[in-house]
C-alpha cells in the first residue's frame, strides 16, 4: 500500500499547484493526476453535475490503485462534501487546510476568499472559517473569468487583459480593509502575482495548493503511509480531452517537459 501513488485531480490545471507543492514537500512520492480538461470549467456548473463529475474523477484514480487522493479543487472540496465519506482511501480537499492557513497568517481577522462562483455560493471557506474561529470577519468576491484566463494561458501579470480582469474582481476585498486573501481555487495561485500586484505588499496570499500539499503529507505520515523506498518519484498525467494544451501549460508552469506523457481518457465510463 505505501508504495502506491498519490492521486490528485481538479478540471483541469489548477491542481497541479498543489501537485508541485507535493513534489517538492514529498519528492520520493509517485503522483497521478487527473485534469478534467474535457469538462473545464467545473465552478459555473450545477452542483449535481460537480457531484457527478467528482465521483468520476475519484474512480478513475482508485482503478489506478492510488493509495490517497486529493481533490485539488476548492468547487470540488464545496460542493461534493458527501466524498469525504464514500471514498475507501484518505481522501481530501483544500477547504481546511486553507482555511487554517488564512487564519495563522492573519493580525486584523479580516479574510477575503475568491473562488468560482460554485465555491463562493456555497459559503464553504466562510463556514470553515467561523467554526475555527468567532471573531474573523470573511469577504467573499467570485471571480468566473479567471479559470478560462488560466487554461488559455493568460497569466502574464503585466498583460493589459489580466490585469484588468483581476483588478475588477478584487478591487471590492481592497476596500474591505483585508490583509489576508484566500485563493480559493487552485486556478488561482497561476495568477498570484497578477494578484499580488493588485492586492499590494501588505495582503498575504493563501496558496490553497500549498496549504494542501502540507497538510497531505501530515496525512499520509499519521496513515502510515509515506513511501518507503527513497528514489525520485514518478509522475503520470491524464486529461479528458486532447493532451497537447494541457502539455504546453503544464510543463511551463510545472518547469518539467511532459511531452509525450500526457494520456487522453474516457472520463464517462468512470
Ligand atoms: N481549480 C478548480 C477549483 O479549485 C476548478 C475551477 C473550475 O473548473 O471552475 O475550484
Amino acid at each position: 500500500m505505501r508504495n502506491r501513488a498519490i492521486g490528485i485531480f481538479d478540471s483541469g490545471l489548477g491542481g497541479l499547484t498543489a501537485a508541485r507543492e507535493l513534489m517538492k514537500v514529498l519528492p520520493s512520492e509517485d503522483i497521478i493526476y487527473f485534469g478534467d480538461t474535457g469538462r473545464v470549467p467545473y465552478g459555473n456548473k450545477s452542483v449535481d453535475t460537480i457531484k457527478k463529475y467528482a465521483k468520476q474523477d475519484v474512480n478513475f484514480l482508485l482503478s489506478n490503485n492510488v493509495k490517497a487522493i486529493i481533490a485539488a479543487c476548492g468547487t470540488v472540496s464545496s460542493v461534493a462534501k458527501d466524498l469525504y465519506n464514500t471514498v475507501p482511501v484518505p481522501y481530501t480537499g483544500v477547504l481546511r487546510p486553507t482555511a487554517k492557513a488564512a487564519l495563522n497568517a492573519t493580525k486584523n481577522g479580516r479574510i477575503g476568499v475568491i473562488g468560482t462562483t460554485a465555491t463562493i455560493n456555497s459559503h464553504s471557506y466562510k463556514n470553515h472559517i467561523s467554526e475555527l474561529s468567532k471573531d474573523a470577519e470573511v469577504f467573499e468576491v467570485d471571480c468566473p473569468l479567471f479559470v478560462p484566463l488560466v487554461e488559455n494561458g493568460f497569466t502574464d501579470s503585466e498583460d493589459i487583459i489580466v490585469k484588468s480582469v483581476v483588478e475588477r474582481y478584487v478591487s471590492p476585498l481592497l476596500e474591505k480593509g483585508v490583509d489576508t486573501l484566500i485563493l480559493g481555487c487552485t486556478h488561482y495561485p497561476i495568477l498570484k502575482n497578477a494578484i499580488g500586484k493588485a492586492m499590494g505588499e501588505n495582503v498575504t496570499l493563501i496558496d490553497s495548493g500549498r496549504a494542501t500539499a502540507l497538510y497531505t503529507a501530515e496525512l499520509l505520515r499519521e496513515n502510515n503511509l509515506l513511501r518507503e523506498e527513497k528514489t525520485e518519484g514518478t509522475y503520470k498525467f491524464y486529461v479528458s480531452d486532447t493532451p497537447d494544451n494541457f502539455e504546453n501549460l503544464a510543463g511551463v508552469f510545472l518547469g518539467k517537459n511532459i511531452d509525450n506523457q500526457v494520456t487522453q481518457i474516457q472520463i464517462e465510463e468512470y
